[in-house]
């Protein structure tokens, strides 16, 4: 089916207010916006209008009752100039394995595509140039029926916007590693990208930032034992030249795209790469038998970040300096390079931007 989608061009563009050699993450918002509406079963009234706010039923049950997800991809431009996005369909696999947990419409491909590929070809001035800069483009769906009672919603909105972004860390990221909090367990919603599982670490999460940390990394919500996430990102370690990191088949940590693409880089580089359980103490003890060469996370948003220390029951530990870290910069070099278009994209994981044909269309 092709969706037809209406455009309003704003009539005054914020581009000249933003400093893209200075680009914080997630604080500006690029002009336009793409908004469809799900009734009657069906996706309707597709349209790219200015971005600005919504008005919202005050018993909005996304609100009261959480149905609501969200992506997170990016663009970059290539060498020639050319908008490209980085793996776009295993974003809305996952966000349709979201909409799937959170008993929300499908959203599809022609219409996801054919939405980013417009919203990113007016937009295209506001992909930034800098190093480790990009346009963050985040899809998210909620529901908006106002009525008061628990039972799935029958109309949704889905909604594309995209900000310029800088370096979401900007330094080795100080981890707490809890033994009395958890993120997910089997059989709830861990892999999935709603927006609950972040609302639910907030209070540990403000906890341990108070204590100078940036983030929690996740144990297991049963044996409270072995590394799950970080939440922000997915957790990678490496001992004694093993790359290790969790398996995805608990359901309880998101199919990060980037922890999937360092995945399969690292294989094809000939590192031995593990998807296994791996607990707290495996960890410690490797630090203690110096064979813990690196702990570093991966995401969207945080491209590859090394993790510079974490704290576990009251000791910290410390990792090498980042300059040692020759396997994960090896990777996140193979990575941002055929990111942004500068190296071969053997896997085709590109998705180059037809600007001639939406631009004006
Ligand atoms: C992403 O990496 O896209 C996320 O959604 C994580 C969030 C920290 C911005």
């Amino acid at each position: 089916m092709g969706y037809k989608i209406a455009v309003e061009k704003t009539k005054l563009s914020r581009l000249g207010e933003i400093d893209f050699n200075d680009l914080p993450f997630g604080k500006h918002f690029s002009d336009h916006m793409f908004i469809a509406d799900y009734s009657d079963g069906e996706w309707k009234d597709c349209r790219i209008v200015p971005f600005g706010e919504f008005s919202i039923h005050p018993a909005l049950s996304a609100l009261h009752y959480g149905q609501s997800i969200f992506e997170g991809m990016k663009a970059e431009k290539d060498p020639e100039g050319n908008p490209i996005i980085f793996r776009p369909l295993k974003n809305l696999n996952r966000l349709n394995i979201s909409t799937d947990r959170m008993a929300m419409p499908e959203i599809p491909e022609d219409l996801f595509m054919s939405a980013i590929d417009k919203l990113v070809s007016i937009d295209k001035n506001w992909i930034p140039d800098a190093p480790h800069s990009s346009l963050y483009i985040r899809p998210f769906m909620f529901a908006t029926e106002g009525f008061v009672g628990i039972k799935p919603a029958e109309h949704f909105r889905f909604v594309i916007f995209t900000c310029p972004v800088g370096a979401y860390y900007s330094k080795p990221v100080k981890v707490f590693i809890h033994d009395k909090y958890v993120r997910a367990f089997p059989g709830g919603v861990g892999y999935a990208k709603c927006a609950g599982n972040y609302g639910a670490v907030m209070m540990p999460t403000r906890e341990v930032q108070k204590m100078g940390y940036d983030q929690i990394l996740w144990l297991d919500g049963i044996h409270h034992r072995y590394l799950q996430e970080i939440g922000t990102m997915n957790i990678f370690v490496i001992i004694d030249g093993v790359i290790i990191t969790p398996a995805l088949d608990q359901g309880t940590i998101l199919d990060g795209v980037t922890r999937d693409s360092i995945v399969r880089l690292a294989e094809s580089e000939g590192y031995v790469l593990q998807e296994r359980d791996i607990s707290i103490e495996e960890v410690i003890n490797a630090y203690h038998e110096g064979k813990l060469q690196d702990m570093f996370g991966t995401g969207t948003a945080a491209v590859l970040s090394h993790i510079g220390e974490f704290h576990y029951k009251g000791e910290n530990y410390e990792l090498p300096p980042v300059e040692l870290r020759e396997i994960s910069k090896k990777l996140k070099h193979r990575l941002t390079s055929i990111k942004s278009g500068k190296a071969e994209d053997v896997y085709g994981w590109l998705h180059t931007v037809a600007v001639a044909v939406y631009a004006n269309s």
